[in-house]
C-alpha cells in the first residue's frame, strides 16, 4: 500500500491506536487514529516499536515469487515435451490423433484446430510423451516472446503432397530460435501424388539436411491416415528425448506455464497447464499471469480427476479466480494473501502498460506485445 492510516498501521503491528500516536506525539508528528501516513513516517514509527521492515517494492513483490532453485541432485527425468508444428492442413492433429488412437479431427469444428489441445500418451514400452498441437503460430511467437520456454523437441509435419510452404518455413525459424531440436515428419505419403523426395529436396534451402543427402536430420515418412510408419515417429521421438536427458524436481510446489485457457459456463476459468517443476496438487494456491486462485480440481485429457500432477505433464486446472493468457506462467505460492498481492501487483502493471499503450486494445493483444 503506498499509504495507511495510524489504527492501519497498530493493527499490523498488534499494538494499540493509542499507544502509535503517543509514539508519534513523541517523534514531534501529531497525527489522530484515522489520519493517512506516508511510508516514511510509518518506517520511524515502526523501528520506534522496534519493529524491523524491509520496504517491498513492486520489484521485490514480484521476484518473490520465482519458482524454487533445484539442485542437480534433486532432478529426475521427465517425459519430453514435443510440439507439433506444420503448415495448414498438413496434418498436425491427425498426427496427433493417431498417436492418442482417438478422434479429435472429427469432433472439430470443420477439422480446424481452434486451441491447443495438450496430451501426454504412453508408448507401447511405457514411456510418457507430451504432445502440444498448435493452431498457428500466434499462440507460439506470443509464448516464446514472453519467455515462456514450453517445448523440448519440435515435431515438424510436412505434407509429401505439397512439401514446404511459408508456414513450414516458419516453424523451422521457431523451432531453431528457441533451439528446440527438429523431427520432421513427411506425412500423407499413401497419396497418389506424394513426393518425399520432393521435401527433402526443399528442405535443403533451409539448412536441413537429412541423412540420405549427407546430414543429420531426422525424418521420418508417415501417414496419419493410414497410420503407417508411426511407430517409427514414436521410435524417433524417444531416441531424440533420450539424448537430451531431460530432468525436472518432482518433490517440490509446482512451476509451469499457461498452455490455454478460457472462461466455461459452470466450470469457471480454466486453464491447461503445463506443469515443469514440482508436483500440482488440489488445494495448491498459485499466482499466474495477473491472477491466482487454489487449485479446485486438476483434470487429465481424458476427463479424469488427478490428485497430483507432475513434471511435463498437461492439466486442466479448475480454481482460478479470473482466465490468464496462453503463455502466462504459473507458481505454486504459500499463502491466499501472497497470491492476492503478486497477482494484484501484476494486474495494476498491466493496466498501467495498457494505460501508457493509449488504453485500447485486448488484455490479450497486450499481453503478446509485452
Ligand atoms: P490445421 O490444424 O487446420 O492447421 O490442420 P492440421 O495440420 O491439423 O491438419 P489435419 O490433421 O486437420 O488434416 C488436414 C486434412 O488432411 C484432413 O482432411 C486429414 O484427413 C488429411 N490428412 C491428414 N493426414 C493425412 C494422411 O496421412 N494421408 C491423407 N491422405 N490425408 C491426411
Ligand atoms: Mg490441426
Amino acid at each position: 500500500p503506498e499509504a495507511l492510516t495510524v489504527g492501519e498501521l497498530a493493527n499490523r503491528m498488534a499494538v494499540r491506536g493509542g499507544d502509535v500516536v503517543k509514539a508519534m506525539m513523541k517523534m514531534g508528528v501529531m497525527a489522530t487514529i484515522n489520519q493517512t501516513i506516508d511510508a516514511d513516517t510509518a518506517e520511524l514509527v515502526i523501528e520506534e516499536f522496534g519493529h524491523r521492515i524491509k520496504r517491498v517494492s513492486e520489484t521485490d513483490v514480484e521476484d518473490a515469487i520465482v519458482p524454487p532453485q533445484d539442485v542437480d541432485a534433486d532432478l529426475k527425468p521427465r517425459p519430453a515435451v514435443v510440439t507439433v508444428m506444420g503448415h495448414v492442413d498438413h496434418g498436425k492433429t491427425s498426427v496427433l490423433d493417431a498417436l492418442r488412437k482417438t478422434e479429435v479431427v472429427r469432433g472439430e469444428a470443420g477439422g480446424i484446430t481452434q486451441h491447443i489441445g495438450a496430451y501426454q500418451v504412453t508408448t507401447d514400452n511405457g514411456q510418457k510423451i507430451t504432445f502440444l498441437d498448435t493452431p498457428g503460430h500466434a499462440a507460439f511467437t506470443s509464448m516464446r516472446s514472453r519467455g515462456a520456454k514450453v517445448t523440448d523437441i519440435v515435431v515438424l509435419v510436412v505434407a509429401a503432397d505439397d512439401s514446404v510452404m511459408p508456414q513450414t518455413v516458419e516453424a523451422i525459424h521457431h523451432a531453431q530460435a528457441a533451439g528446440a531440436p527438429i523431427i520432421i515428419a513427411v506425412n500423407k505419403i499413401d497419396k497418389p501424388d506424394a513426393d518425399p523426395s520432393r521435401v527433402k529436396q526443399d528442405l535443403l534451402q533451409h539448412n536441413i539436411v537429412v541423412e540420405e543427402m549427407g546430414g543429420e536430420q531426422l525424418v521420418v515418412e508417415i501417414s496419419a491416415l493410414k497410420g503407417t510408419n508411426l511407430d517409427s515417429l514414436v521410435e524417433t521421438i524417444v531416441l531424440q528425448a533420450e539424448l537430451m536427458d531431460l530432468k525436472a524436481n518432482p518433490d517440490r510446489t509446482a512451476n509451469g506455464t499457461v498452455i490455454e485457457a478460457q472462461l466455461e459456463q459452470g466450470r469457471g476459468a480454466v486453464a491447461t497447464v503445463l506443469v515443469q517443476g514440482g508436483t500440482l496438487k488440489v488445494g495448491d494456491i498459485f499466482v499466474s499471469g495477473a491472477t491466482w486462485g487454489r487449485v479446485r480440481a486438476l483434470v487429465d485429457e481424458h476427463g479424469a480427476r488427478l490428485d497430483a500432477a507432475e513434471p511435463s505433464r498437461p492439466v486442466e486446472v479448475l480454481g482460478y479466480q479470473d482466465a490468464p493468457s496462453a503463455g502466462d506462467d504459473f507458481i505454486v505460492v504459500d499463502s491466499e494473501s501472497r497470491a492476492r498481492e503478486v497477482a494484484e501487483v501484476r494486474a495494476r502493471r498491466m493496466k498501467n502498460h495498457l494505460a501508457s499503450q493509449g488504453g485500447r486494445g485486448t488484455l490479450e493483444q497486450m499481453l503478446s506485445a509485452i
